[in-house]
């Protein structure tokens, strides 16, 4: 167990938050969002179609995976376990091995010691009071991949890094990163590459409510906490941009009710209140001078994601999917029309401005982008969309809106598309695209590759578990050393 807020928002994570969902979508894809039927380490998956040559590495993803415990469903997929996929693909070799494993955190391990609920919401009253007083939570792990200086970990907004074991995908445990870490450590840290370091945040709640700022270097320097910045109120705050001189929040008027976060109550939809009048509060950190902090209030929005964010001139350019409030919490997990679409604001420090303009009016989350240009300028996001017959997978020209679309058949759902170049040296859109894709009709999940620059004519390969992996959030692809 550990200390901290129980709360572990991913809302936009599994496709569709938001609109009224459909009610024969619903029944397709009722077995999605269920346990899988087992865990594994490294075993061969079956290979459909070719492997391209050049891609060799790893998948991770992570998502609430267990999602019933002691015969009870969970209330929510919030409070799911994490459970972490990885598929190792070699293309020279055209071999492919998956393995598959519940987080198994302390609480997890101590639920199943007593053999009954003990953190979430199914857990008896006067159990959630002793928590709440005792500020202990299960720290369940489910939102993301972090991979560092080799080191592998499954993250959660709410909570602490949990490191795995890289090869088994077994849990090594809890980390505060050698006391780096006071509180909480996003599921969203973003890389930098002309800085050659990674930089997150993490919110601490307490008397005050304040964001941690974190900079992890690829090598050499130790890991080191920036700075903090002072919020007015505790909020769900869940991404963030860095650019390569600044750190940018903005945070959306969605107050958490932090008691009832302390003690499970749901619906989990109660858990955050809109608060309007507050609008969206612009922070902009710069890296190099923490303490120099630019902050207004524009009018109120939401987003769960940011593709990324680049500096242009004296301006700062923000990509994300941008959502005219918080839509509602208890919808998260059920097929409807994504009423989020894909952004542009740019930044004017000097006048203290934010200009939000729609790239394109197409429905659509889980924004990536070429790992190359992580806090640089770019020009194409990949993302899963709103498609012809359900889910599609969509690369945005974010310079003329243009966009390129793979429509998923209406039994299969998407997951957040990871895109990897050819070559270390070869153009924005020349590489890989990855996705893991759950098929209703034989209930299994396979990893789908894309020829980026073909990806309407759909995968060349499908990598294939012969079982289903729940919904998972967030990922990353590792390259093979070459
Ligand atoms: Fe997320």
């Amino acid at each position: 167990m550990t200390t901290g807020t129980a709360m572990q928002p991913d809302g936009a994570a599994l496709p569709g938050t938001g609109s009224p969902p459909a009610a024969s979508s619903g029944a397709t894809f009722a077995r999605y969002a269920t346990n899988a039927e087992r865990e594994h380490g490294f075993e061969p998956l079956r290979i459909e179609g070719r492997i391209p040559e050049g891609l060799r590495g790893t998948m991770y993803r992570n998502g609430p995976g267990l999602l019933t415990t002691f015969n009870q469903p969970y209330e929510h997929s919030f409070e799911g376990d994490g459970a972490v996929s990885a598929v190792r693909l070699d293309g020279l070799e055209q071999r492919a091995t998956g393995a598959y494993h519940v987080v198994e955190s302390e609480g997890l391990r101590f639920e199943r010691d007593a053999g009954r609920p003990m953190f979430s919401s199914r857990a008896p009253w006067r159990t959630r009071m002793g928590n709440a007083l005792r500020r202990r939570f299960k720290n369940n792990a489910n939102t993301s991949i972090l991979v560092w200086r080799d080191r592998l970990f499954a993250l959660a907004d709410g909570a602490r890094p949990t490191e795995l074991d890289a090869g088994m995908l077994t849990t090594v445990g809890e980390t505060d990163l050698d006391g780096l870490i006071a509180q909480t450590f996003s599921a969203h840290p973003h890389d930098v590459v002309a800085r050659s370091s990674i930089y997150n945040f993490g919110v601490r709640f307490g008397r005050k409510t304040q964001i941690d700022l974190f900079e992890l270097p690829y090598k050499h320097r130790p890991a080191r906490r920036l700075g903090q910045v002072e919020l007015a109120h505790p909020v769900m705050l869940h991404d963030f941009v860095a650019t390569e001189r600044h750190l940018v929040f903005l945070v959306s008027p969605a107050r958490l009710v932090l008691w009832r976060a302390a003690l499970m109550l749901t619906p989990v939809s109660k858990l955050v209140r809109w608060s309007e009048q507050d609008g969206t509060e612009v922070i902009v950190v710069p890296i190099d001078a923490p303490r120099s902090v630019t902050r207004f209030r524009v009018d109120p929005f939401f987003q769960w994601h940011f593709a990324g964010g680049f500096e242009r001139g004296g301006e700062i350019a923000v990509d994300l999917v941008r959502y005219p409030r918080l839509n509602s919490l208890h919808q998260t997990g059920e097929r409807a029309a994504r009423c989020g679409t894909y952004h542009r604001a740019i930044i004017d420090l000097a006048r203290r401005s934010l200009t939000s303009t729609e790239v394109t009016p197409v429905g659509c989350e889980f924004p990536q982008i070429d790992p190359r240009r992580s806090g640089s300028a770019f020009r194409y996001a990949w993302c899963v969309a709103d498609g012809a017959a359900g889910d599609s997978i969509t690369r945005i020209d974010t310079e003329t809106g243009k966009t390129v679309v793979y429509d998923l058949a209406a039994s299969e759902r998407a997951s957040e598309p990871l895109f990897w170049p050819r070559a270390p040296d070869s153009g924005e859109s020349d590489g890989w695209v990855l996705s893991l894709i759950y098929d209703a009709s034989t209930h299994t999940s396979h990893v789908a590759v894309f020829d980026a620059n073909g990806l309407q004519d759909g995968p060349v390969a499908r990598v294939h578990f012969d079982h289903h992996v729940p919904p998972t959030f967030h990922g990353k692809w590792v390259p093979s050393p070459a």
